[in-house]
């Protein structure tokens, strides 16, 4: 590490643990969660490797954990972020294949929202050189996610709900969908994306502000029978969408994009029709999914990238230094990731 400077910047958390709350994935003012830090160079242990970074995504999932509202306590002083791409810098002892690698990583060891990172070698996916630093940033929590949510809804028949659909996941699912034959039906807040939601492969696009919401809802869930709800939002709406799919529905809800909470008003569908509501979080797919899959998977995501079937829409590159001040406005943008770039 002779050539490597004794500290970094980075953009740490000013809390530990949970909060208790549940207020969704917006903010106002990053301050309240983050600060600006100049900390020593972390060094990486056995199973893991040093990436000096190039670029890291900001997901919702980042914004719940800053908030201490996610399935992980928070590290008072630890650099904040989960996911981005890089060049590994420095190993560890076992961590030998990835040396001078540029890999899209999950970071495990210390944040990503830092000029370096260190994780586990086997949270890093070498990059092809055909895939930008765009792409790469985001490669990993979503795709990984969109394939296999999108693989729960295949093994359950041919038409699947999808809300938020105008966020990156949401595109990806419809997208994917389409590609395996299957009719994506898409919720979306915004009646101005409709458009470009079927052109990506939404087969029915419904607005959640729409007054007829409920009919035209009911009419799509009688012919095409979607049996999967993947659901981001998770908010009376929802609860509203899943009463009105057919038996043997299943809400899989995956985010929390809205802070309401819904009230469950059809228990006794659980019981007569088969129906269940139950959760997807990628950690746990990960842990419990054979490496082969996982490896086919990522072979996979990887080529829908470099192939162009998917990309990473990016509204904003927003300097490393610049996050404590500029994230909350960034994240104003619709239609895109925010990039932090050192
Ligand atoms: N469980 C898991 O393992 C897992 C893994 C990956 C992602 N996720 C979840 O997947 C979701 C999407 O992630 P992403 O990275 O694709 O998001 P993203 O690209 O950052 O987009 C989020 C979009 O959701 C919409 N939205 C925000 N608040 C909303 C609300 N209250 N009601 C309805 N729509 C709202 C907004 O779109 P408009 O402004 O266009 O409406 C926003 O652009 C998040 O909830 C994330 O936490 C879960």
């Amino acid at each position: 590490m002779t050539d490597l400077p004794g500290t970094m910047f980075a953009v740490v958390q000013t809390h530990d643990g949970f909060s208790g709350t549940a207020t969704g994935p917006g903010i106002d003012n990053a301050s309240e969660w983050l600060a600006p830090a100049e900390l020593p160079l972390p060094e990486p242990g056995p199973g893991q490797v040093l990436i000096r970074l190039r670029m890291a995504s900001v997901n919702p999932s980042d914004l719940h954990f800053i908030k201490g509202e996610y399935g992980q306590p928070r590290v008072k002083g630890a650099p904040a972020g989960f996911e981005g791409c890089g060049d590994v810098v420095a190993i560890g002892s076992g961590a030998e294949a990835l040396k001078g690698q540029r890999v899209a990583f999950v970071a495990s060891g210390s944040g990503a929202w830092a000029e370096y990172v260190v994780t586990q070698a086997q949270m890093c996916i070498p990059l092809r050189p055909d895939i930008s630093d765009e792409n790469g940033a985001a490669q990993i929590v979503n795709p990984m996610t969109a394939m296999a949510m999108v693989d729960i809804a295949r093994s359950e028949g041919d038409a699947f709900v999808v809300s938020a659909a105008t966020s990156q996941l949401g595109k990806l699912m419809c997208s994917l969908g389409r590609d395996l034959g299957l009719k994506p039906i898409a919720l979306v807040r915004r009646a101005e994306t409709v458009d470009a939601l079927r052109e990506l492969g939404a087969d029915e696009v419904l607005v959640t502000n729409d007054p007829d919401l409920p009919e035209k809802f009911a009419a799509i869930s009688k012919t095409l029978k979607p049996r999967v709800f993947l659901d981001a939002v998770s908010d009376q709406l929802s609860e509203q969408i899943f009463a009105a799919m057919p038996n043997k529905a299943r809400w899989v809800s995956y985010g929390k994009l809205s802070a309401e909470q819904p009230r469950l008003t059809q228990m006794g569908q659980l019981i007569f029709m088969g129906k269940r509501i139950e959760g997807f979080w990628l950690t746990q797919w990960m842990m419990s999914t054979p490496p082969a899959d996982q490896i086919r998977v990522v072979a996979e995501v990887q080529a829908r990238f470099a192939d162009g079937r998917w990309k990473t829409d990016v509204s904003t590159h927003l300097p490393l230094r610049d996050v404590v001040s500029g994230l909350a406005e960034a994240l104003k943008k619709t239609d895109g990731k925010v990039m932090i770039t050192p």
